[in-house]
């Protein structure tokens, strides 16, 4: 990408995307265009082509997505299948008629099987059933990764994909069924400490390992996968550093300066035991995380407290 090139990142006012825009903004790349969901809905196919064939742009980074939690997904099934792949499909083939050089996919984790080998390879795709749960959202991202593919296959195209384990950090949103682990306990604990309480009962007995990866990191590594990365095979971000939920939930109360005592509810399911994403392929193009997981849960607290809509909840 030039400095100039235009670039439109999808879903700018998400998480990832709101990232994707800072990291570029913060690289001097000053051709930036975006829309917000009620300026252009991008489930609609004629509203997504009348933008691509005005606006033309070069490189898109593709962070739109209708994006929930386990409850979420299981309760909307087809909500989920069909928004996401009518709205990838939109994208990605409207890029492609109207010349765009390079696409990237903002896809997830959860496209690898249920039972993948640990740490998570890019190979093991379709390699085996996936998680129910998820499985509508899943699908709708292994096609949309596929339509990369299948595009660079047949038209030459540089489409690319990247697949990120679970992200934190700022703008992450805050919703009783769609909220992230990470966010979910910073709210937990804030609460706790702020009433008084004494104690906090956690889910499961603390035990499934989780990896973590600051959303400016991804980000970071987005803008140089488009720079550096091409091929049709997706690439894992994450850190390749796991930690047990009860460690992450004692360095939640740790950040917090929530003093009181931590209990676990064994009666509540503990969820997969593992889920590690390899991330050798990336550390082998030469990208790798900055934000060690302590210090990037300091400034999602500080960007919590500074919202004060999400501290109130
Ligand atoms: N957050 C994570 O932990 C995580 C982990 C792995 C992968 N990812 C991936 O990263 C991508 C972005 O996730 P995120 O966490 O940034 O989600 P997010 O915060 O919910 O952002 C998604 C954005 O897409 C927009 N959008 C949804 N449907 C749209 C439509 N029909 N037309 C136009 N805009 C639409 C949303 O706008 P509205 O809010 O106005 O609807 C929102 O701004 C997803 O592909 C997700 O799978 C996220």
């Amino acid at each position: 990408m030039e400095k100039n090139s235009k670039i439109y990142v999808a879903g700018h006012r998400g998480m990832v995307g709101s990232a994707i825009v800072r990291e570029l903004t913060r690289q001097g790349y000053n051709n930036i265009i975006t829309r917000t969901h009620s300026q252009l809905d991008l489930t609609r196919q004629a509203a997504v082509e009348q933008f691509f064939e005005h606006e033309r742009p070069e490189y898109v980074f593709l962070a739109a997505a209708k994006v929930g939690g386990i409850v979420a997904n299981q309760n909307a099934l087809a909500d989920f299948m069909y928004q996401n792949m009518i709205l990838e499909m939109n994208v990605i083939h409207a890029a492609w008629q109207n010349g765009c050089k390079k696409l990237e996919f903002l896809g997830s984790s959860c496209i690898y099987p249920r039972l993948a080998p640990q740490p998570m390879p890019e190979s093991c795709l379709l390699t085996g059933s996936l998680e129910q749960t998820n499985e509508a959202y899943a699908l709708a991202k292994i096609s949309g990764l596929k339509y990369c593919e299948y595009l660079n296959r047949q038209y030459g195209t540089d489409y690319i994909s990247v697949m990120p384990t679970n992200l934190y950090g700022p703008n992450d949103n805050y919703h009783p069924e769609h909220s992230h682990v990470l966010l979910a306990l910073i709210h937990r604990f804030h609460e706790a400490k702020v009433e008084g309480r004494a104690e906090v009962t956690c889910w499961g007995d603390g035990s499934p390992l989780r990896e973590f990866l600051y959303v400016d990191d991804l980000a970071n590594l987005c803008v140089f996968l488009m720079n550096n990365y091409s091929g049709n095979e997706t690439v894992n971000a994450g850190t390749g550093k796991e930690l047990t939920i009860k460690a992450l939930t004692e360095l939640v109360a740790k950040v917090i300066g929530y003093e009181g005592r931590i209990l676990w509810d064994t009666t509540r399911p503990n969820g997969t035991p593992r889920k590690l994403l390899d991330v050798s392929k990336a550390t082998n193009l030469g990208w790798t995380y900055r934000t060690e997981l302590e210090d990037g849960i300091r400034l999602a607290y500080q960007d919590f407290l500074n919202n004060p809509m999400r501290a109130e909840r």
